[in-house]
């Protein structure tokens, strides 16, 4: 990464797809566009069947005569490689290119991206492509981005096909060398798995019963290095025909998508970008974009980011069409800006009016532009324009969690002691509790330097590698403040169990020992002598080398540890066995931010989000009552001296410049 974002100030941006209207609408688009203040636009996502209609014929001058309108009009591009969707001569001539599932059954064509990353025909057909596209537009003044594919991953993560399988097999001969290598980290003694050479293995397609864990462990890691090696053949295209334009793709960094290990993908991008829409199907879904925004921050190494797409209003992909209130559409984006995005990209101009996602919300809606959805991106246009000096301000913070992509996909395998427990809640429940205390943590990888953090939040780290269990030692022995939660440390990167007790990896910096798991049934709860409600996880828990600070009162384990704590060089390390309730989250969360004395932003509260970057204070009320903060300087929204206190209605926001900072 070493690109920042290549738009103006904290630009407004959306995807395009001109081919969905007639020429006549083009040129009014433009003029919409600069209404609104759109900065940026990307640029034939979905047109590989419209630039390619023929396998032997490119018809750009429909796209050329576009992308001359909105450099006429002021309008940079990020310019997509348009490989995403491959037209059906495409898959006609080669139904070998098409992916399969787990099942065995072919993902035919009829939507979008029908392909399977590993497929030689479509990489052949891709490159092709993209050359075309680079010799012509590499050099065109308003591309300013290389926008490779579109949401690598999505749909199409993983591929069970033939094509597939060889590949996994030849990774896999590059991971472990020898087949040996491999029966040992499969753990093959099991089951009577034994491989007698790499031709034997194939993906883990559908079995009577539960796969080997490793095994599609290693399928997931696989998967996410085959489509980070497909992105690298286009990268690789542009870089050699259009240097002087940095390369990127949008990223998925959501609770949704685990399929891709992005952390090892963000030294081959040069800018970190990324996709988000709030999902109602969550139970806290603003809480969620908090979090993702964070652990996009974390992927682009702590700078700025890019937001290239999110919704106006309702996405048509969940069960039900959740619109934005009034002035949602602003405090949506305003949180993305403070946790670091540099730029605020929209899926799309203009509503569709036929296609899968006609009822997807848009910048233009179907409305119109003598709409209330309009006049609200307008607004937005002018409110991001205002703000736009924040751009390139590095987001404080003093707190990390810890996160891993590796660790999500083995916790979340089947066969585990609990069914309900998942990776992404421990996480988000943690994040959250901090949040709500007007605290900014960094999403961090655990092999991270963690040297400047006041504070380190571990939850239910499942795998955990030698070297993350070594830095966490350094770091409290450092005067550090940690704290690690329940089912974390248990297994190596092969997946394979810590023996001695649990939690293998961390057991003896913590100073506790579990025995055995004693998960909780759905529904049931336990009590803390400290008062606190805790459900889904206990464990039979000694404390040989720790303080106890709370035990259990009812349930399976009355009298046993729950939350210890122990003094390690100059620093501390707690252990929570459980997972406490929302109140009791937030009361220990309180507690280790005030002990390592971790900065909090005054005036922070369920609903009220703050957050420092640079000199700007981001105030953004979702609540239902008007609040005070604490601040001084220039309020860049309303253009208002702020002196003492900035005063936020219900449901709206302040950015201030502050004095003297
Ligand atoms: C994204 C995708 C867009 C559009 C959008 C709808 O996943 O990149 O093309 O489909 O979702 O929310």
């Amino acid at each position: 990464m070493t690109s920042s974002v290549p738009f103006d100030g904290i630009s407004m941006g959306c995807d395009y797809n001109p081919e969905q209207w007639p020429p006549s609408v083009w040129r009014e688009d433009v003029t919409l566009m600069r209404e609104a203040g759109v900065g940026f636009v990307t640029l034939g996502v979905f047109s590989w069947a419209l630039l390619q209609p023929e396998p032997d014929r490119y018809d750009f001058g429909w796209f050329d005569e576009v992308l001359e309108l909105l450099h006429e009009g002021g309008i940079a591009v990020d310019m997509a490689t348009a490989t995403a969707a491959p037209p059906p001569w495409l898959t006609t001539a080669h139904p070998e290119m098409l992916p399969v599932d787990a099942e065995g059954r072919t993902l035919w064509p009829g939507s979008r991206q029908s392909w399977c990353p590993s497929s030689p025909v479509f990489r052949e057909h891709a490159v092709a492509l993209v050359e075309q596209m680079a010799r012509r537009y590499g050099s065109h003044p308003a591309v300013r981005l290389w926008h490779v594919s579109n949401e690598l991953g999505c749909h199409i993560g993983k591929c069970w096909c033939d094509v597939s399988a060889a590949a996994f097999r030849r990774w896999l001969a590059n991971r472990y060398g020898s087949i040996d290598v491999l029966n040992d980290a499969w753990g093959t003694a099991f089951w009577s798995q034994h491989y007698r050479s790499f031709e034997e293995v194939l993906p883990p397609r559908i079995t009577p019963a539960v796969p080997n864990p490793t095994h599609e462990l290693d399928f997931a890691r696989f998967s996410s290095d085959e489509l980070l090696d497909y992105y690298r053949v286009e990268r690789d295209v542009l870089r050699r025909l259009s240097p002087d334009v940095p390369v990127t793709t949008n990223l998925m960094v959501s609770s949704h998508q685990s399929e891709q290990d992005y952390f090892s993908w963000a030294p081959e991008l040069d800018l970190i970008a990324q996709d988000h829409y709030l999902d109602a199907r969550l139970p806290h879904p603003h809480a969620e974009q908090s979090f993702t925004d964070d652990l996009t921050r974390g992927v682009a190494g702590g700078g700025s980011w890019l937001l290239m797409e999110s919704a106006t209003s309702a996405v048509n992909w969940q069960p039900f069409n959740v619109a934005k209130r009034p002035g949602e559409l602003l405090l949506d984006s305003l949180r993305h800006v403070a946790r670091g995005a540099d730029g605020i990209g929209f899926f799309q101009w203009r509503a569709s009016r036929a296609g899968g996602e006609k009822f997807h919300s848009a910048l233009v809606p179907h409305a119109g532009r003598d709409s209330e959805r309009f006049r609200e991106v307008v607004g937005l246009g002018e409110a991001l324009r205002r703000i736009g000096e924040v751009a390139g301000s590095p987001v404080e913070a003093d707190v990390a969690l810890l996160f891993d992509w590796n660790s999500w996909w083995a916790c979340d395998l089947s066969s585990h002691p609990s069914a309900e427990l998942r990776y992404v809640d421990a996480v988000h429940r943690w994040h959250r509790a901090v949040t709500e205390l007007g605290v900014t943590a960094d999403v961090v990888h655990p092999e991270s330097d963690l040297s400047r953090y006041r504070l380190v939040i571990v939850p239910t780290l499942y795998l955990s590698s030698d070297a993350t269990a070594a830095s966490l030692d350094a770091y409290v022995r450092g005067g550090g403040q940690l704290l690690v939660t329940y089912f974390s440390g248990i297994v190596d990167e092969s997946d394979h169990i810590r023996l001695g007790g649990y939690p293998g990896a961390f057991r003896e910096l913590l100073g506790v020992r579990a025995e055995e798991f004693a998960p909780l049934l759905p529904g049931t709860t336990v009590t803390l002598d400290d008062g606190s409600t805790a459900d889904r996880w206990t464990e039979v828990l000694t404390a040989p080398d720790a303080e106890v600070v709370a035990r259990y009162t009812d349930g399976p384990l009355p009298g046993t540890p729950a939350l210890t704590r122990r003094a390690v060089g100059d620093g501390v390390a707690w252990y929570l066995a459980t997972r406490l309730d929302d109140a009791a989250t937030a009361a220990l969360a309180d507690r280790l931010t005030r002990d390592a004395g971790v900065t909090r932003l005054a005036g922070a509260e369920p609903g009220v989000e703050l957050v420092r970057r640079g000199r700007y204070l981001f105030v953004l009320n979702r609540g239902h009552e008007p609040v005070k903060v604490p601040a001084h300087g220039y309020d860049l929204l309303t253009g208002v001296n702020v002196e003492g206190t900035v005063d936020v209605q219900a449901g709206g926001a302040a950015v201030v410049r502050e004095e003297g900072s």
